[in-house]
């Protein structure tokens, strides 16, 4: 079936959505993204990934390509439009078209920015088998550039590295740079040690995810106890359980790494309560 999708003002069905050839983000990967999950037809998450669309197009002097009323007006119309129960929903701002190639930015007065979103249906994303067997990574060296903190779409290293996951067996892949993991390819990495969870801290080393953010805030109302710091391969392979999120998986049990099995190789505890509270409460927030 065709999807109706958002481009620069238009609702079009997907196969008449058309971008210039000399789009900054064809040319450069001049562009940053976004993906909202949708439950039960409502956003999850929202304005916390608008805050950060809004951060992202500030720190590489991009404008905004429309207000936070309109973009909320086009998630629910393409929700409705395209009858997503389940789901997820890719927003990308890019810099526009200036009709050349050229490095230095076009000038922000005649060049508008391309605004595309679509939607993407996921039946059952919130009763994933996989959640209940857990998934396994391989670790792979982190060579992406030092601003990932900017949710940009250059994104080929970590395909490359979902890729080598593949490849090894394995579902993905977690970064490591300088001896501790940064992050996994598109998603914040944790570990569980005597009850205590550890992810690294927020620096230009990672992604702030929005489902961190909501994560360790339902964490730290059911009084578990949080260290923000980095760790290694060899801790996390010592640790009592291992998950990842991300809006596109919510909370992840990991149950191996590098093929050693973390715990007794089944999803922990601790992650299988806070993707349920993480999705209970996200149901009752979600707009
Ligand atoms: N990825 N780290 C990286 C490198 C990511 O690409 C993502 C998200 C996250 C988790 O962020 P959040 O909780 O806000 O989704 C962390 C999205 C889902 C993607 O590229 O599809």
């Amino acid at each position: 079936m065709s999807r109706t999708v958002y481009l620069n003002g238009e609702y079009l069905p997907e196969a008449e959505a058309k971008v210039s050839i000399f789009d900054r983000a064809f040319l450069m990967a001049d562009g940053v993204y976004e993906v909202t999950s949708v439950l039960g037809g409502k956003l999850i998450d929202f304005d916390g990934h608008l805050a950060r669309l809004e951060r992202s197009l500030t720190e590489l002097d991009m404008p905004k390509p429309a207000a936070f009323d309109e973009l909320l007006e086009i998630h629910r119309k393409l929700v409705e439009l395209n009858g997503i129960d389940e789901g997820l929903i890719y927003l990308q701002v890019t810099r526009g078209a200036p009709g050349d190639r050229d490095f230095a930015f076009p000038d922000p007065e005649s060049c508008e920015p391309t605004l595309v979103l679509f939607t993407q249906s996921k039946p059952g994303l919130a009763d994933s088998p996989t959640a209940k067997t857990g998934i396994k990574v391989i670790s792979i060296e982190d060579i992406r550039w030092g601003r990932r903190d900017i949710k940009t779409v250059q994104l080929l290293y970590p395909s490359m590295g979902k890729m080598m996951a593949k490849k090894a067996g394995a579902d993905d892949a977690w970064m490591v740079e300088d001896g501790a993991v940064t992050e996994g390819t598109s998603n914040n990495a944790y570990i569980v040690k005597d009850g205590k969870i550890i992810t690294r801290n927020l620096s230009t080393d990672i992604l702030h995810g929005i489902t961190r953010a909501a994560v360790l805030k339902f964490a730290r109302e059911a009084q578990m106890i949080v260290e923000e710091r980095p760790f290694t391969i060899e801790e996390a392979q010592q640790a009592d359980e291992a998950f990842y999120t991300s809006a596109s998986a919510f909370v992840m049990p990991v149950v191996e790494i590098d093929g050693a099995k973390i715990g007794d190789g089944t999803p922990g505890g601790v992650a299988l309560r806070l993707r349920e509270i993480y999705l209970d409460e996200s149901r009752k927030a979600g707009i």
